[in-house]
C-alpha cells in the first residue's frame, strides 16, 4: 500500500502494519497514532491522556506494547505494527477478544484496544498467568468502566483459551464473529 506524501513530507517509511507492507512520506514530528488513525483509517487505537499515562492508544511495535500517542512514526520504520484490527482473521475474533465480550469486560470500550493488545503481550510471555500477574502487567492501562476485575478474569481465560489451541500466535481466533444485531 503506498500513502501519498503530504507536501511538507520529509521523511519516507517503510513498515509493516497488521501484516500488510506500508510506504508512507511522513512529518518528522507525525505520531505514530496520528499516522494510524488519520492515514490508514486505523481508529481502534485511542487519544485519550496524549501523554503516555492511560494506555488508550496502546498497540504493539514488535510484540511490545508502545503508547502511539508519544511515538513518532518514524520510529516505527522497519518494524511491525500490531492494532487491535489485526486480531481478528478471516472473521474470527481472537480469543482475548472472545473472552472480553464473555467476562463483560467492555463497558464504553475506548480502553479495551489498548487494554486487549496489552494482555496480548503478556500471553506471549506468560501463556497461563494468575491474576495478580496480570493485574501487575495491566496497571498502566487504565479503565474508567468495569472495575478491572471482569479484565483481569477475562485474560486469565484467554490465556487458557490460547493454550488449548483456540488461536495461533500470530492472532487468528476461534470464533465466528456474528453479524451486527444478532446474538
Ligand atoms: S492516549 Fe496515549 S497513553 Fe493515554
Ligand atoms: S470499558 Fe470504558 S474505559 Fe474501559
Amino acid at each position: 500500500m503506498e500513502i501519498d506524501r503530504p507536501p511538507q513530507a520529509r521523511l519516507r517509511i517503510g513498515l509493516t502494519v497488521n501484516g500488510r507492507p506500508v510506504e508512507a512520506g511522513i512529518e518528522p514530528r507525525e505520531l505514530l497514532l496520528d499516522f494510524l488513525r488519520n492515514r490508514l483509517g486505523l481508529t481502534g487505537a485511542k487519544r485519550s491522556c496524549d501523554v503516555q499515562v492511560c494506555g488508550a492508544c496502546t498497540v504493539l511495535v514488535d510484540d511490545v506494547p508502545v503508547s502511539a500517542c508519544c511515538t513518532l512514526a518514524y520510529e516505527a520504520r522497519g518494524r511491525r505494527v500490531l492494532t487491535i484490527e489485526g486480531l481478528a482473521r478471516d472473521g474470527r475474533l481472537h480469543p482475548l477478544q472472545d473472552a472480553f465480550i464473555e467476562h463483560a469486560a467492555v463497558q464504553c470500550g475506548f480502553c479495551t484496544p489498548g487494554m486487549i493488545l496489552t494482555a496480548l503481550a503478556l500471553l506471549r510471555e506468560v501463556p497461563a498467568p494468575t491474576p495478580v500477574q496480570v493485574k501487575a502487567h495491566m496497571k498502566d492501562t487504565l479503565c474508567r468502566c468495569t472495575g478491572y476485575w471482569k479484565i483481569i478474569d477475562a485474560v486469565v481465560d484467554a490465556g487458557r483459551r490460547m493454550q488449548a489451541g483456540e488461536a495461533p500466535d500470530a492472532g487468528g481466533g476461534a470464533r465466528e464473529v456474528a453479524p451486527r444485531g444478532k446474538p
